[in-house]
């Protein structure tokens, strides 16, 4: 399968950003924490109580008021 088919990094419509394999993210602490699942799901919206990763908190707003 092809990258283009199966890509490393998924954007989420009003949701995470989905990184797929092994990354290191940097969070805005400058704190590194390397993905550890075979998807990691980054927060992009801000509320998440466990950045930089997404916990679920981006489904309590409003889907206009999401990234
Ligand atoms: S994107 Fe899910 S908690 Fe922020």
């Amino acid at each position: 399968m092809s990258e283009e088919e199966h890509p490393d990094v998924i954007v989420c419509p009003g949701g995470p950003l989905l990184l797929r394999g092994d990354h290191v993210v940097e969070d805005a602490d400058g704190k590194r924490h390397r993905t550890s699942r075979s998807v990691s799901a980054v927060c992009r919206c801000g509320a998440t109580g466990a950045p930089p990763w997404c916990d679920g908190t981006h489904q309590q707003f409003p889907r206009d008021r999401r990234p």
